[in-house]
Formats: structure tokens, sequence, C-alpha cells
């Protein structure tokens, strides 16, 4: 009898590539995957825990969940709640104390034995056995993605995720992914091929490589040698019809030559990296022990942007870093006016418990990372929207995603990662030549767009002619 998962994902993309093999991997164990928690057998919460916030949406989740699970109890049905993610990796038991709804916990380098897990959990339960709960955070020698199969069937979407690299052996002192994800670990070359090849083959024309610290890649080549990301990069270009190549997230100091001449001579290498930087003060910058100086980082970026002088970028920040002066903060807004991202997200430190940088004395009151916070993204939107107005009248590729809420309207990717907004009815050319053609068939299909308007967060044009 089939049954029904769904998975609700928190955070970054790597949670959203984890969900999927979650997916894959139940698959074969007759689950589904649903649109909602209310018919499912199984809920997955894959969670985040890299600011509080992201931690506290969880137990609010689980208190919503367990009325549900109650009132299926109810009818004698079962509905299992699992955590699975960065807040199971760090609070596992914590998380059992304190919410009873839950079932199992499981860390991110456990999700190949998730129907193992499953089937331990059920038997308890149908035993009766009110212990019925599973907790797996270990860092197993096998990786999972040894085990992790990747659904082939269906239709991928136009763009897709695939996960490099996992894990940081960085240490900044405000973060916890080098406890949640452990040591990096960089797959193997041929294994990310394949994977690409298979997502090619369903229509994936763009692939956003992903891993905490992508750029420190250093997984094994076919010849045993140990090849970069820049290598893999040049690798991954020789599979016909994979249009694009995306990479996220990297680290200042792992931008190497190899990678930044990528920008130059591979032109699936798209002109777009999100490079944080977090703090332009060289002191916080120390404190963080981020390891380089903001000189350092400029001359990264001078050397990107002598490589590839269109070359759009992003960044983190963080404000309010414990003992951050004015003076601190200044800095940072004069990184941004020097670099000028083409966007950028930031954040108010939030104190991550067993991270260095939570147990200092010099916390900065709430007020004064507001204030801060609200006067570095007013400076960063004027720069967006800056950035965006720059491509007014001009025409670009866009890579066609999904449909808009108006009729005619299509939203894709340009390739520096804006959203665009095309109105794919004035190709009166393209449907004239094909006859019965609707604009359904610019579906995940690479078109040029005359581009019309420009806001902070997206670009609105017009079609000029399919390219693809
Ligand atoms: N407080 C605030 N922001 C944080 N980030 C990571 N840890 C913290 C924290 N403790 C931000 C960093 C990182 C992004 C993914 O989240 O800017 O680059
Ligand atoms: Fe966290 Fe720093 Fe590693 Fe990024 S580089 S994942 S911020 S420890």
């Amino acid at each position: 009898m089939s049954k029904k998962v769904f998975i609700k994902t928190y955070g970054c993309q790597m949670n959203v590539y984890d969900s999927k093999r979650m997916a894959d991997v139940l698959k074969p164990h007759g689950y589904e995957q649903s649109e909602s928690a209310e018919d499912a057998d199984l809920v997955i919460l894959n969670t985040c825990h890299i600011r509080e916030k992201a931690a506290e949406k969880v137990y609010s989740e689980i208190g919503r969940l367990r009325t549900e699970k109650d009132a299926k109890a109810a009818e004698g049905k079962n509905m299992f709640i699992a955590v699975a993610g960065c807040v199971a990796q760090a609070e596992g038991p914590e998380m059992m104390k304190r919410a009873p709804a839950i079932d199992m916990v499981l860390g991110p380098q456990t999700y190949h034995r998730l129907p193992d897990m499953l089937k331990a959990a059920e038997e308890q339960r149908t035993g009766g056995r009110m212990s019925a709960r599973v907790l797996d955070t270990e860092f197993p020698v096998d990786t999972k993605f040894d085990h992790l199969p990747t659904d082939e069937s269906g239709f991928e979407g136009t763009a897709a995720f695939l996960t490099i690299q996992e894990g940081c052996d960085k240490f900044c002192t405000f973060c916890v992914v080098p406890y949640t994800r452990g040591a990096e670990y960089s797959r193997p070359v041929s294994d990310i091929v394949e994977e690409a090849k298979r997502l090619v083959a369903r229509g994936v024309m763009e692939i956003t490589l992903l891993g905490q610290n992508v750029n420190a890649y250093h997984g094994t080549a076919a010849d045993g040698s140990t090849a970069t990301l820049g290598g893999l990069i040049a690798e991954l270009d020789k599979i016909d019809g994979l249009t694009r190549i995306r990479y996220t997230t990297s680290h200042p100091r792992d931008m190497d030559q190899e990678l930044i001449d990528a920008h130059r001579d591979i032109a699936s290498c798209m002109p777009y990296l999100h490079l944080p930087v977090q703090s332009g003060s060289d002191r916080i910058l120390d404190a963080m022990n981020r390891k380089h100086t903001r000189e350092e980082y400029f001359a990264v970026i001078d050397r990107l942007r002598a490589a590839r002088p269109d070359l759009a970028l992003s960044s983190d920040f963080i404000v309010g870093f414990p003992g951050e002066t004015d003076e601190d903060f200044e800095d940072t807004l004069d990184l941004v006016r020097r670099v000028k991202y083409a966007q950028a997200y930031s954040f108010k430190y939030s104190p991550r418990p067993g991270t260095p940088a939570s147990v200092s004395k010099e916390q900065v009151p709430e007020d004064v990372k507001s204030e801060r916070l609200a006067r570095l993204q007013a400076l960063i939107n004027e720069h967006q929207i800056e950035f965006n107005e720059g491509f007014i009248g001009k025409e670009m590729d866009v890579l066609l995603e999904r449909f808009g809420k108006r009729d005619g309207q299509m939203i894709g990717r340009s390739p520096y990662l804006q959203s665009v907004y095309v109105d794919v009815r004035n190709d009166h050319n393209a449907l004239d030549a094909a006859g019965d053609k609707t604009y359904t068939d610019y579906m995940g299909k690479l078109v040029r767009v005359r581009i019309l308007e420009a806001g902070p967060n997206s670009l609105k044009g017009e079609l000029v002619r399919a390219l693809h």
C-alpha cells in the first residue's frame, strides 16, 4: 500500500538537496511525496540551525503537527514525525525531551539509514511500546552519498542542485556548521559527473554545485589526482546540454586562480559569485576567525573582475558581532560601497550554543544591531537597484523556469541570477512559425529577452527570440 511523506525544508539549498534525496530513498519503500502534512503518514522537518529563529520555527511547527498526530491517533492511524537537519544534529537529545511528539531524530549524515530507522520505529510502534523513538546523529564512516539513490523518473525541472562537498573545517567563531555538518568531505569527480549527466538527461540545463565550503572542493579525479572546483567545472562543462554551471557557497581564502580563470574561460560558468565577507573590519574579521583581511578580500575581487568584468557579486554580512564598534560597522559600509554588490544578505548576529563567540562578554545590544542592519540593508538595496537598472534596454539570456501569475508571463533567471519576468506573447515569429505553439512550450527553454523595467529584486522584459 502506498504511503505518503511530507517533507518541510528550512534553511539552505543543501537542505533542499537533502530533502530530495530523502524522498528518493523512501520511494522504493512505498512512500509518495505529499504536498501537505494532513494526509501524510510520515512528516520530516529538515531543519536549519544557523540562526535562532530557524530553530524556534521548528518547535512551533512540531506543536501544530502534534495536534494532527493526536487526531490521527484517535482514528487509530499513525503519523510519524521525524526531525532531520542541523537542529537535529545539534540538539537531538534535547529535542526528544522537549517535544515528545517526535518519533525520530536524524542528523544530516544519516539519511541513507532512514528506511531502517523508519522500520525500527514502525515495529516498535506496532509492538505497542511507548519508547518507539529513534535518535541517529552519528557521523558514519561510509558516507551517505554512497548509499543515497537518485530518483531517475520524471521531469526534474530546468535548474537543479547537486551537492559536491559537505562540512567545513574553517571554524568561524559564530558558526555552527563545523559542528552540525562535520569535517569537510568532497565527493569524487566521477560520481558528480554521473549525477550531473542523469540530471541533464531529465531536462536540467542549469546545475548549482553545493557545498558549505564549495570552493575548498578537492575530490578524487579519474586518474587518482585531486581535482579542484575549477577542474571539476571544466569536466562538467563537457556534458552536452548542460548550459549553466553555478556554485555556492565560497570562502574568499579558497578562491584559487584555476577557479577564477574558469569564470573567464568556461562559457557555462555563470558570471555570478556568492562570496561572503561577513564584515569589513579587520578587527572583527580576525575575531570571527575568517582567516583573511579586507585588503585580501579586495585583492580577490580585483582578480575576479579582471578575469570576468561583468561578474555579479553577492555576499553575506553579520552585524553586531560581539565587540563590533560603530567604527567597525562603518568599515563594513565602506567595504560595501567599494565592492557594490549585485545583491547581498545581511543578518543580526545570533549567539549559537557551543560556538566561541556566543560566550563573549562583549555582546552588542539588540537595538544597536537592528539599527545597523537597517542601514546596511538600505545601502545594499540601493546598489541592487542600480545594478538591475543598468540592464534596462539591454538584451540578456534567460532560462525560463516557471509560469508567472499573469497570462503569457514566465519567470526565469538571468546569467547574473536575477529573477526575470518575461512576457512570451511578444514572440509572434516563433508562435506563427510553429502554428499551434503555445507559450507553455517555452518552459525550460533559454530565451533572449529585452529588459524593460527593473526593481530591487527582479527585472521585467519581453521576448526577443527563443534560443534553445
Ligand atoms: N548569527 C548570524 N548570522 C550567522 N550566519 C552564520 N552564523 C550566524 C550567526 N551565528 C550567517 C553568515 C553565513 C550565513 C549562511 O549565515 O553570514 O554566511
Ligand atoms: Fe560557517 Fe565559516 Fe565554515 Fe562558512 S566558512 S560554514 S561561516 S565556519
